[in-house]
């Protein structure tokens, strides 16, 4: 492992950290993320490198002429969900910094331009929408929807990129930037346990399921907790209870995930039958087709429920990303490079979305997975051992050194 890897880790080690769970709040926009942001700009002027932000909020940082055509990125995103762990983005950003060290030491001058970027809001934690950095760069989020996003204090994406000193009113579409961009590999934590009783430190992604968040909003009537007869109530509760319990079945049924992750509650008094609840329901599938049947199942649940409760049930959908399959012949070419003669390294799909995902709709994208020992992630207690993050900071530089070398 190249000696400042440690460095940059210890670094930025503290950055957004709760002190009473050991987990990450970077949220987009915010002091932790800046912190995080001018942590970046700092490394990357450190080793040389030329920074820039780009019209979407993103970071770049290159070795070699950033207007030439041809460049290959790598990079992923610092900041987190709530209570998030150290790994999840960190170490794309921190393990693409120091493959730049490795490549270096090994001598190696690359052929075309490479860049460490470090994208803006991947985990959508703030604003609800993940990966609004790429999206926006891609086209896949419309600049005047990502502007009027808000979080739970009601401040907009737009507010809040002023505030942290980018100018919103810049977003959209970057199609000269990717343009010149020939591959993007994302190095990431596995957030399963694929990897995880193999003798692979680092695995190869295949597909990202389709998934997206849905926001359901159960209107019921605010009333007294000690005077209300049980039967004259409209209780919004009992109803998303139920909806929850729905969305457990239909998505085993299907082979599928749901999950109501976030609710939000309406006048929120222990004393008070509420108005409303917002439940936000996220939900995956291997395929579109099942997912759209699930998501259409767990409304009708929620529907019918509604229609006895006398609560009246309205879902919106927040986001959705399509099936991700990544290019064949560029994950093919990288399983064989980091696999033993004759035995590539494994290939694997997942359930959670990524940059790398994003942009390949847009150019050939590849992800490395490093083994995960318990699987456990989007929480503090999310790890991977030293030598397995060595491993996939090794298995980049190979990767790298092999698509800026032609
Ligand atoms: C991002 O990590 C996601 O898939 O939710
Ligand atoms: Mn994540
Ligand atoms: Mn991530
Ligand atoms: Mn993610």
């Amino acid at each position: 492992m190249p000696a400042g890897f440690h460095e940059m880790w210890r670094d930025l080690l503290p950055v957004g950290r709760s002190r009473a769970t050991g987990g990450y709040r970077r949220y987009a926009w915010s002091e932790a993320d800046a912190e995080c942001r001018a942590w970046f700009r700092d490394q990357a002027l450190a080793r040389g490198l030329h920074c820039e932000t780009d019209r979407n909020g993103n970071q770049w940082a290159w070795w070699g002429d950033a207007t030439a055509p041809g460049a290959v990125a790598t990079g992923s995103h610092l900041d987190s969900v709530p209570d998030g762990g150290a790994f999840d983005g960190p170490l794309g950003v921190v393990g693409a910094l120091a493959a730049v060290d490795e490549l270096r030491a090994r001598g190696h001058t690359p052929r075309r331009p490479l860049a460490v970027v470090n994208f803006a809001d991947e985990e959508g934690a703030r604003f609800g929408v993940a990966c609004t950095g790429s999206r926006l760069a891609t086209g896949q989020l419309a600049p005047e929807r990502a502007r009027a996003l808000r979080d739970a204090g009601g401040v907009t994406l737009a507010q809040a990129m002023e505030r942290a000193g980018h100018d919103p009113d810049g977003l959209g579409p970057d199609p000269e930037r990717l343009e010149r961009l020939s591959a993007f590999v994302e190095l990431h934590i596995e957030q399963g346990r694929a990897l995880a009783d193999t003798p692979h430190p680092v695995g190869v992604a295949s597909a990202i399921w389709p998934h997206g968040r849905w926001r359901f909003d159960f209107h019921g009537e605010a009333n007294h907790a000690g005077t209300t007869r049980l039967e004259d109530r409209r209780d919004p509760m009992l109803t998303y209870a139920t909806t929850v319990l729905a969305a457990r079945k239909k998505a085993r049924l299907a082979g599928a995930l749901a999950t109501f992750g976030k609710v939000a509650v309406e006048p929120n008094g222990v004393n008070a039958v509420p108005s409303l609840v917002r439940g936000w329901l996220d939900s995956r599938a291997p395929d579109e087709e099942t997912l759209d049947a699930v998501v259409a199942r767990i409304g009708t649940a929620a529907a019918e429920r509604g229609a006895r409760d006398g609560v009246r049930v309205e879902i919106t959908r927040e986001s959705f990303t399509p099936l991700v399959e990544f290019a064949h012949r560029l994950r093919d070419e990288i399983a064989g490079l980091l696999g033993a003669p004759g035995q590539p390294a494994p290939q694997l799909p997942t359930g959670a979305g990524h940059d790398a995902g994003v942009l390949s709709a847009a150019l050939p994208a590849a992800m490395l997975y490093v083994r995960n020992p318990t699987g456990v992630s989007h929480s503090p207690a999310e790890s991977a051992t030293e030598d397995d993050c060595a491993a996939g900071v090794t298995a980049l530089a190979d990767v790298l050194e092999e698509l800026t070398c032609r």
